[in-house]
């Protein structure tokens, strides 16, 4: 089935959508973009999503559109009967000639498409996944969501090519997150995870979470660890707005814990999916 896509004002089936050779996103990955989950057609913490988008746009001097967002979530949602999948949305500078410096009073490109696929009923959530260490070697402003994914991308083929499903980047010793996701680890009941700053993403998924383990009073350290400590520890897992609560269960060649997914993980992701059913829009 074609899938119908936004692109600036206009719903178009897939393989009449375009944009310009000219485009920042394209020449300079001058573009930011955002992932927002979709659950029983229902979107995932949206507000939470549109409230960084603005952010990165803001640390990258570019206006947000003016569209309405929201409206068009939920119509692409609708036009291509998305029960459970996930809507991305892209904005770039707008299409100018070559030049490094950004253009002025250029319109931005929106684009928008959705991706049908089951989230609840993961294999990988059942199993827990694998993980190698790698080098982080990503630009110094990694709080900005750019669509600069090209590192990330090699980190995948990285952990494909050693037999295993993603890769946490470290740097200075210690974790700083996945190729696109937040990592943490559990030791005696505790969560740990890096604190935000500029050299990670500050994920909507994060957020959710930890707000919810609070709530269920679990113990959190908001620190950095190193690959040495996630291989000691009870558990691991990452989050991300389109794995929810992963399971890690091999970082970099150890078994974490028991080698299947731990409690604390289990948990956490039975508690984010429910409250995020329920409060989606
Ligand atoms: N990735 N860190 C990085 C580097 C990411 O790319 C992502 C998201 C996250 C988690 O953020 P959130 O919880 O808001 O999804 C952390 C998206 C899902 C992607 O690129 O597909």
């Amino acid at each position: 089935m074609t899938r119908t896509v936004y692109v600036n004002g206009n719903y178009v089936p897939e393989d009449q959508a375009t944009i310009s050779v000219f485009d920042r996103g394209f020449l300079f990955a001058d573009a930011v973009y955002e992932v927002t989950s979709v659950l029983d057609g229902k979107l995932i913490d949206f507000d939470g999503h549109g409230q960084r988008l603005a952010r990165s746009l803001g640390e990258l001097n570019m206006a947000m559109p003016e569209a309405d967002l929201l409206e068009i979530h939920r119509e692409l949602v609708a036009r291509n009967n998305v029960t459970e999948g996930l809507v991305y949305l892209q904005v770039s500078r707008g299409a100018a000639d070559r030049d490094f410096q950004y253009p002025v009073d250029t319109p931005p490109t929106l684009v928008m498409f959705t991706q049908s696929k089951a989230l609840i009923d993961s294999p990988a959530a059942k199993s827990g996944i694998k993980v190698i260490a790698i080098d982080d070697l990503r630009w110094a402003r990694r709080d900005i969501k750019t669509v600069q994914l090209l590192y990330p991308s090699m980190g995948k083929m990285m952990a494909k090519a050693a037999g295993v499903d993603d890769a946490w980047m470290v740097e200075d010793g210690l974790v700083t997150e996945g190729t696109s996701n937040n990592a943490y680890i559990v030791k005696n009941g505790k969560i740990i995870t890096r604190q935000l700053g500029q050299d990670i993403l500050a994920g909507i998924t994060r957020n959710a979470v930890l707000k919810m383990a609070r709530e269920a009073q679990m113990e959190i350290e908001e620190r950095a660890f190193s690959i040495r400590e996630a291989q000691d520890a009870d558990e691991a897992f990452y989050t991300s707005a389109s794995a929810f609560v992963m399971p890690v269960v091999e970082v970099d060649g150890a078994t974490v814990g028991a080698g299947v997914p731990g409690p604390v993980s289990q948990r956490l992701r039975e508690i984010y999916i429910d409250e995020s059913r329920r409060v989606a829009v």
